[in-house]
């Protein structure tokens, strides 16, 4: 294992807790937040078509009623009367203001009355699919138009009611005044029960989906700067209340070990303040202190013995060199003496023996 500071191993299991936090919360907040934007999309589609069919309906049953004698007498076609027209009129009404400009609304037909509703080749395609037989439901998905990333919903238009052969069966029954206006090339030779266009929304997605992500950054960076803010604190925190106070504690028994003189250590304000502390670490260090006081006392008591005992030892050690000295000379004074006494021992023989 590394040698890791308390604080770094701290920084870094935290970092880790909060960047897989981030990422795991990160991704399943994108992903919420990309599918919320989809939903709005499509809702936003579905809405409009709906709309327009509305309005389409409502140009068959309300207005052409009404218009249906004038149109044959006049000269001029009535576009009034035209479902198709007047839900394109509606929707550019509609794209008129500012918000909705980029919305897109189309009968694309592979044949059509107004050379406007020819389908491209995207448009084509779904026609295709959708004109198979069978398809009864909608397409919707995105494409790219005009750089821009839309998001489509498409319906298959199929000629419902007889009303709409009038002018869609062939040039020859429908309004000369249609003929005239529109000529007979297109938007004839349909049939009851065909599928004859796609109706097609176009919804901008891209904003959506920028705002989805301008909210995710947000989101993100104020998460990411509260974690940020949240290791710094603990790291301060702890240095503050738990690094800062061992170590002050290690200091103190550093120099307990090394046998310094450490009795201004123990009145210091340093000390004083983790002491007077409630928690677990003024505990242990009143518990320390008392140790340190203990063996500072005992220390002092020691040294004191160990001072005395060598005074007795240098008195013991100079006795016996007196007493040695005095042992000698007193051993050679015997020896001096008993030389003597021998001495005149001899002398007083040779006195007695001489006659
Ligand atoms: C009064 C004649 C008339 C009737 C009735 C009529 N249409 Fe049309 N239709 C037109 C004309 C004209 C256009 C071209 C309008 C425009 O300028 O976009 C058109 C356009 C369309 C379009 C768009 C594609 C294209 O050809 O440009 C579709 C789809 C369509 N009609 C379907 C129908 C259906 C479905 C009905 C029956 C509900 C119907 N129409 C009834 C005259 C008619």
């Amino acid at each position: 294992m590394f040698r890791l500071s308390l604080s770094t191993r701290f920084t870094l299991i935290l970092s880790g807790v909060f960047l897989v936090g981030i990422i795991v919360g990160g991704a399943a907040y994108w992903r919420t937040l990309q599918l919320r934007a989809q939903e709005e999309i499509a809702a936003q589609g579905l809405l409009l078509i709906e709309t327009m069919n509305a309005v389409r309906g409502y140009t068959t049953q309300n207005v052409r009623p009404l218009l249906a004698d004038k149109l044959d007498a006049s000269p001029e076609f009535i576009s009034e009367t035209v479902p198709a027209f007047s839900a394109r009129t509606v929707f550019e009404n509609f794209r008129d203001q500012l918000d909705f400009s980029t919305y897109l609304y189309k009968e694309a037909a592979i044949n059509p009355t107004n050379p406007l509703d020819m389908a491209d080749e995207f448009e084509a395609g779904l026609f295709n699919q959708m004109s198979g037989g069978g398809f009864g439901g909608e397409m919707s998905g995105y494409r790219m138009l005009n750089d821009a990333r839309l998001f489509y919903i498409a319906r298959p238009l199929i000629i419902g009611s007889d009303s709409c052969l009038e002018c869609h069966s062939t040039p020859e029954q429908a309004p000369a005044s249609l003929i005239a206006t529109y000529g007979d090339d297109g938007g004839f030779g349909w049939t009851l029960g065909q599928t004859i266009a796609v109706q097609i929304i176009y919804v901008p997605a891209q904003e959506v989906f920028d705002a989805a992500l301008r909210t995710f950054t947000l989101v993100m960076g104020i998460f990411i700067i509260t974690f940020a803010l949240v290791v710094l604190l603990i790291n301060t925190l702890l240095k503050r209340y738990v690094i800062q106070p061992v170590n002050v504690l290690s200091g103190l028994a550093d120099k307990i070990r090394s046998d310094e003189n450490y009795s201004s250590d123990l009145e210091s304000d340093a000390l004083q303040s983790i002491t007077s502390r409630a928690d677990e670490l003024g505990s242990l260090a009143q518990v320390f202190r008392k140790m340190a006081t203990e063996v500072h006392t005992r220390t002092g008591m020691l040294k004191n013995q160990v001072n005395q005992l060598i005074i007795k030892i240098d008195e013991m050690r100079r006795k016996q060199q007196v007493s040695e000295v005095t042992n000698t000379e007193f051993f050679n004074d015997l020896q001096k003496r008993a030389g003597e006494l021998r001495n005149r021992k001899k002398d007083d023989g040779e006195d007695a023996s001489s006659p």
